[in-house]
């Protein structure tokens, strides 16, 4: 297995923890540091709905707090027959967090890569 579906692999494993009693709707991430450290992350929902947080963002909010800096690439999978895309503001969060890195995306079989700025193009920054 390559690398990119290993990793996918592991955040379908991480969707499985998934608190979403609201929308049923399970996902998984995984990240992978450029060190070979891998974090995980699945959504977590709230009966007040915009205290959601994504998948994405906690496995990237668990790699910075543990001191990682170095994001790579990030895997999503859920149970959707769809590939499941990252939502807007999990794309301004990869971008700030990892602009060089790649979006490994699923659909349960197959897997497609696509590079930060692909999936946000021209994305808010205040390096300009
Ligand atoms: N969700 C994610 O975890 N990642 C995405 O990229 C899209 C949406 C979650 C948020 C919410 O818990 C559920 O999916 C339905 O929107």
């Amino acid at each position: 297995m390559n690398e990119n579906k290993e990793l996918y692999e592991i955040a379908a494993n991480a969707k499985e923890n998934a608190y979403a009693p609201y929308s049923g709707f399970k996902v998984g991430a995984a990240v992978l540091t450029a060190e070979g450290i891998v974090y995980t992350g699945c959504n977590v929902e709230n009966s007040s709905y915009p205290a959601t947080i994504c998948a994405e963002r906690t496995a990237i909010t668990k790699a910075i707090s543990e001191g990682s800096r170095n994001i790579i690439k990030i895997a999503i999978a859920s149970d959707g027959k769809e590939y499941t895309y990252p939502c807007g503001v999990c794309r301004q969060v990869i971008s700030e967090l990892m602009p060089d890195g790649e979006i490994i995306i699923g659909n349960g079989s197959d897997i497609k890569v696509y590079k930060a700025s692909e999936l946000l193009p021209h994305a808010f920054t205040l390096d300009r």
